[in-house]
């Protein structure tokens, strides 16, 4: 098979870049080894920056994130068992869109099937080759078991941290930065309607918990665990009085409790790997960094970079031009840092890690405080969740 762009991974970066190449008049084919139905079921981020939504929006996919996605104009940072509301939109203008990573794979898988667009499920032995020329190859075997080709101008290594994209790349190429904390994240999705109108992100010496939502009727939370700690040793029980413990209000907080739809544990890591391209390779989103969860900033990045690359490969095929090529590395690093730098700051301030000495715990109630109580603290904290606008990374 030939196409211009071969895009490995069907993930919120893959399915948006073929997506916005089409229509750029670019061809491409996705191919993505889980089912379809695994990756419109996997439970993972709720937040859409101001900027994803535009995004998605501009692209003609937001339809049912128009009708269905919850806009939040502020959240709660809690500690102390007090609640300290952070105003996002009066503090920026911008506001965040709760609406469920799936769902918007969803929007999009059924937008590109619609399109007649080519998306490959169900791959195996997905390997890259030819990295450096300027016919680069995806080889892979199909669900039927048939060995396939593809030729392309373009590889775009969309696989997320696991993928083999990454992993193609000579070590000597590559710089990476990885950080791994000593907490990860139990999160459940829950058949109950939301206790709170805004998300809760709490501080608490038994550790952080977070109260999100997925809809009217569905309550997305987590609570921070040891990093070795294993999923069949908390009952619903243990989950629940976790919960109603870390959340707790001086005057009083009910948590509304349901039964339980989904439940993992993800590891809380930061991690990049630079620079993002590699001959003829691009990464974009997780298979070039990852942030932890705490400032709901994987996905955006994501989108953020598949918007440069869609730009870049416009100038490419349409304008013979490689320039924004040569350049999309550096000018999607700008923005990678930032948010690795935000994503790191919450979990430091929100976290109890085991092993924290006195002297680091006193210097987070201090940082809590001082976000609660001085506006330019809180709006710094707002400008970085509600998304640095795109214009000051361009
Ligand atoms: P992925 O979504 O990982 O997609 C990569 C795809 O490539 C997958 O479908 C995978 O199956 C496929 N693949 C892998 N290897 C191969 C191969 N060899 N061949 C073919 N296909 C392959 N981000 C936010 O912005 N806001 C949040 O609120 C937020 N909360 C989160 C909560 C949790 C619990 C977790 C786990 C993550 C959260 N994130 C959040 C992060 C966000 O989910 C990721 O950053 C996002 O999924 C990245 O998208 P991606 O397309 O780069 O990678
Ligand atoms: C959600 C996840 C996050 O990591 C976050 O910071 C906020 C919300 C969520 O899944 O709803």
């Amino acid at each position: 098979m030939r196409t211009q762009v071969g895009i490995v991974g069907a993930g919120p970066a893959g399915l948006l870049l073929s997506h916005l190449l089409h229509l750029q008049g670019i061809e491409s084919i996705v191919v993505e080894s889980r089912s379809r139905e695994y990756v419109e079921k996997r439970l993972r981020a709720g937040i859409l920056e101001h900027g994803t939504v535009e995004v998605l929006r501009e692209a003609g996919l937001a339809d049912r994130l128009n009708r269905e996605g919850l806009p939040h104009e502020g959240i709660s940072l809690r500690f102390d068992e007090e609640d300290h509301r952070i105003p996002i939109t009066e503090l920026t203008g911008r506001m965040v869109t709760v609406y469920g990573q799936h769902e918007v794979v969803k929007d999009i898988i059924a937008v590109r099937l619609a399109a007649d667009g080519q998306l490959e499920f169900e791959v195996t032995d997905t390997k890259l080759h030819d990295l450096t020329t300027d016919r680069p190859r995806i080889t892979y075997t199909n669900a039927e078991g048939r060995a396939e080709e593809i030729e392309c101008d373009v590889v775009a290594g969309c696989d997320g941290f696991h993928g083999v994209s990454r992993q193609s790349i000579p070590a000597n190429h590559l710089n990476i930065y990885d950080h791994v904390y000593e907490s990860a994240w139990l999160g459940i999705l829950a058949q109950t309607p939301p206790s709170h109108e805004e998300l809760i992100y709490t501080h608490h010496d038994r550790g952080f918990a977070l109260h999100s939502m997925r809809s009217p009727e569905r309550t997305r939370l987590y609570v921070e665990v040891d990093r070795t700690e294993k999923l069949e040793n908390w009952s619903d029980r243990r989950i629940w009085d976790e919960l109603h413990t870390r959340l707790a209000l001086k005057e009083g907080f009910d948590l509304n409790e349901g039964p339980i739809l989904d439940r993992g544990i993800t590891q809380n890591r930061s991690f990049v790997a630079e620079p993002m391209r590699y001959g003829r390779l691009f990464l974009a989103g997780d298979s070039a960094h990852i942030v932890p969860p705490t400032g709901a900033k994987g996905l955006n990045l994501a989108v953020a970079d598949v918007r440069i690359l869609a730009r870049a490969l416009d100038a490419f095929f349409s304008l013979k031009k490689s320039e924004l090529m040569d350049t999309y590395s550096q000018d999607c690093l700008k923005r990678v840092w930032r948010a690795e730098h935000f994503s790191w700051f919450m979990t430091s301030m929100l976290f109890s890690f085991r092993g924290a000495d006195p002297f680091q715990k006193e210097l987070q109630k201090a940082q809590l405080r001082y976000t609660a109580t001085s506006e330019a603290a809180a709006k710094s904290l707002a400008e970085n969740y509600a998304g640095m606008p795109f214009e000051w990374s361009d």
